[in-house]
């Protein structure tokens, strides 16, 4: 009953609804709905601001500051969705796998996962000590009430369990791989754990106020498509479908997924994030027209001459040719250096933008 309630609620919401959840669900918008992954970050004085006070992940645990940086940045763009500021790897933490930022080098895991017995130790039943992420997105959706959607994120269970095993990121994924096919039945198990972890995770930060999940698989591509049906695949949908169940819309990304966007779309993600490898027009194809896309504008472009960015910005939006469910993004995220006029400019480009 208080969930048929809730789902009522939800679909009033939807009907009046801002244009990017709108997008999600391929209902029709008036204007496509723009925003960008790692909006907020290095690139923008305010977050290096920030930086020079606080770590990475004290700006990720303490609620006043993640919501503080995440508004910041969506306000200062103009973007119509603002993506919860937290890192793919805090889940770690409470699974028993302290990690650090180190300057320069990204993220390490200091006792990485190699064995049964280290599958074996991970906690699943700790995910509340994550509830500084859904306070900070209480604290977004307070701000910004129905204006943005409000995005809440987590990694997909294959890319985690990628920076558990390796430690950290990788080139070649060897002692992941050696796992996924040398003991299976611990890679499941971790798979699963992983998940459990996850959809506890998600469920906070719904129930704090985000409209849509993002989920990264973002290194899916370093896998065959073999690889990637054997040992990922189900782990992906099992999390989808359960956010889904939550009544949330959800994005489905990765990199370097030309050729494995069929099989990500058969997550039953609403809508699946391109990289920019390929024109969208072929990535919707592969994905299929009955799910949204996300994409894909090559970040590296946003340091191009006005001129070259607006043509590639048009070829997108002319290739999505008005196909409700299309949500311009980059292929990947926004890299420190970018000028931010470049990014404010394609917001613009975007929005005055008409087929
Ligand atoms: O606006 C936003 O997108 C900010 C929120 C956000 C961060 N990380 C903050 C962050 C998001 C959505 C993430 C996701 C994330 N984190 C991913 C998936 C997205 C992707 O890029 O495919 C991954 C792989 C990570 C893990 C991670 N975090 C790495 C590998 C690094 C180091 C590389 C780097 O860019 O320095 C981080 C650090 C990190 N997380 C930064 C930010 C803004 C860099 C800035 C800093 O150190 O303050």
């Amino acid at each position: 009953m208080e969930s048929s309630k809730q789902e009522a609620a939800q679909a009033d919401n939807l009907l009046e609804g801002n244009r990017f959840i709108r997008a999600c669900l391929r209902r029709p918008v008036d204007r496509t709905p723009v925003w960008f992954l790692r909006q907020a970050g290095r690139y923008m004085q305010e977050y290096r601001d920030v930086r020079k006070h606080h770590t990475l992940v004290e700006i990720c645990k303490q609620p006043e500051l993640a919501a503080e940086v995440t508004i910041t940045a969506a306000e200062k763009l103009g973007v119509d969705a603002a993506i919860i500021f937290a890192d793919l790897l805090l889940p770690l933490e409470p699974m028993g796998l302290p990690f650090e930022f180190q300057a320069g080098e990204g993220p390490v895991v200091h006792q990485p996962v190699r064995t049964a017995a280290d599958v074996a130790a991970l906690h699943t039943d700790r995910a509340d000590e994550l509830g500084y992420v859904s306070r900070a997105i209480q604290k977004v959706a307070a701000h910004f009430g129905d204006r943005l959607g409000i995005i809440g994120f987590c990694g997909a269970p294959y890319t985690l369990a990628s920076y558990m095993i390796e430690g950290g990121g990788s080139r070649n994924y060897v002692f992941t791989k050696q796992m996924m096919y040398g003991d299976t039945a611990s890679w499941r198990h971790l798979l699963d754990k992983i998940g459990t972890v996850l959809t506890e995770y998600c469920r906070q930060q719904i129930d704090g106020g985000a409209d849509v999940i993002q989920i990264f698989d973002s290194w899916a591509g370093s896998l065959s498509v073999s690889d990637y049906r054997d040992y990922a695949l189900d782990a992906s949908t099992r999390l989808v479908r359960a956010v889904q169940a939550m009544g949330v819309p959800v994005i489905y990304f990765g990199v370097e997924t030309t050729g494995m966007l069929s099989a990500m779309a058969s997550t039953g993600a609403d809508v699946i994030g391109l990289d920019w490898r390929q024109p969208l027009d072929e990535g919707w194809r592969a994905v299929g027209h009955t799910r949204a896309v996300q994409g894909n504008l090559d970040p590296i472009t946003l340091f191009a001459p006005v001129d070259v960015l607006e043509k590639r910005v048009r070829e997108i939006l002319q290739a999505a040719d008005g196909r409700p469910g299309h949500i311009f993004n980059l292929g990947h995220g926004i890299v420190p250096g970018t000028p931010v006029e470049n990014v404010q400019a394609v917001v613009k480009m975007v929005h005055e933008y008409r087929p």
